[in-house]
């Protein structure tokens, strides 16, 4: 057991077995002065004056505690950089140019075909324990940058390996459909990512396509979503990044877990989502590296009931794996309070790759959380471009990443 006494705050979402939406998105429950007593990977209480003859005590004074992050979208793993990219982007290439000349995701594809399974999984790693030091305590990783069987498998098994490290938890989607191979036909790989899924499912839970101008069209998406659906898996789309093309009006459709970048969503697509059940995947990172101010309308989203999570949407176009940095992004760019971002980033986060037990801090529910050298909840996005994270445990067990 382990009893961590004497935190300045302890800020939760509200239990719920639904996300969150409207106005209750912007409520986070503030206890002052407050300890967590936790059993194993269980949170058991939380208030003042806990006691506990067994427990193992960690003094938090002066700290606060927020729940750990949940990132449900990233493509975490793969090989090599695009560092060159960011000086064409500048020059004002654009991101779907850069895609059609053979550069952006087939360039990463390249690399990652290339390397050593032995290789992708210290490179990954490298950049998963840097989540977790950034305060991510489950992160979703998708496949996508292999486009072929071999690659595709390799990538999927260094996501399920990186989950079993007893660091933080994985959430693994096949991505066959990131973008069309180059000289490929694009029936026969369609055809071929759908052969693919029955096998893959054992590596994968969800199943992710990119529909967008440049990558795969909306009928294109629904066929292979509803392929993977047969095959049980959990459905989530890259929709209406750039503008409203479709990918948001498909989520509503076929009533997908998450619709994920929505920047472009007109109100009827946000709506339809919202009738659903869809929870909206934001990831402001994206924007931000490609130089562009066109941010998610989540001012729009929140006032029509919409559900919304953040995530980094890590990968090498937008290389970040800070959710503090996402909050922040959130805050600041997209008119979201700290309190939005924060349950954004948490329990909301949490449905959106489908768990109904973490990003909360009450009785029953897992002992992710956060201790943050901060005065007071707000300053994870006030106070901007540094590591809050002191300390991080997942699953009741102090990690050292
Ligand atoms: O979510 N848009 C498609 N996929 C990723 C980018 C991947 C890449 O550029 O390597 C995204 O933004
Ligand atoms: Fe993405």
């Amino acid at each position: 057991m382990l009893l961590l006494r004497g935190a300045t705050e302890v800020v939760t979402p509200s239990a719920t077995s639904v996300p969150l939406s409207g106005e209750a998105m912007g409520i986070v429950e503030r206890h002052p002065n407050a300890d967590v007593l936790i059993e194993n990977d269980k949170i058991v209480a939380v208030g003042k004056n806990l006691e506990s003859e067994v427990a193992e005590i960690i003094d938090v004074s002066g700290k606060v505690i927020v729940p750990g992050f949940v990132d449900p979208h990233t493509h975490l793993v793969w090989a090599g950089s695009r560092e060159h990219e960011l000086e064409w982007k500048l020059e004002g290439r654009t991101y779907q140019e850069i895609l059609a000349n053979g550069g952006g995701i087939l360039r990463t594809v390249k690399e990652t075909r290339n390397s050593e399974e032995e290789e992708l999984q210290q490179e990954s790693l490298i950049r998963f324990k840097n989540a977790i030091r950034s305060g991510s305590t489950t992160i979703e990783i998708k496949s996508g940058y292999g486009l072929e069987e071999e690659t595709e498998l390799k990538q999927l098994r260094v996501a399920n390996w990186l989950g079993n490290l007893g660091l933080a938890e994985t959430v693994v989607t096949f991505m066959g459909a990131h973008a069309l191979p180059e000289g490929a036909d694009r029936r026969s790989y369609i055809s071929f990512v759908c052969s693919m899924l029955p096998e893959v499912r054992e590596l994968a839970d969800f199943c992710d396509v990119f529909c967008e101008e440049g990558a795969f069209t909306e009928d294109e998406s629904r066929f292979i979503l509803q392929s993977a659906s047969e095959n049980g898996f959990g459905l989530k789309i890259h929709a209406d990044e750039f503008g409203d093309t479709g990918g948001g009006r498909l989520a509503a459709e076929l009533g997908l877990v998450s619709a994920d970048h929505l920047a472009g969503s007109t109100l009827d697509t946000i709506k339809a989502l919202r009738d659903s059940g869809t929870i909206g995947v934001l990831l402001p990172g994206t924007p931000f590296a490609i130089l562009s101010d066109h941010f998610a309308p989540a001012r729009k989203m929140i006032a029509n009931n919409l559900p919304i999570a953040l995530a980094t949407d890590c990968n090498p176009n937008c290389y970040t794996e800070s959710m503090q940095l996402v909050q922040q992004l959130a805050v600041f760019r997209m008119n979201m309070s700290p309190a939005e971002a924060l349950v954004a980033s948490t329990i909301n986060a949490a449905f959106a790759i489908g768990k109904t037990d973490r990003g909360c801090i009450a009785e029953g529910w897992r002992a992710d959380l956060l201790i943050c050298d901060i005065p007071d909840y707000r300053h994870l996005t006030y106070h901007f471009g540094i590591n809050h994270v002191d300390k991080v445990i997942i699953g009741g067990k102090i990690i050292d990443a």
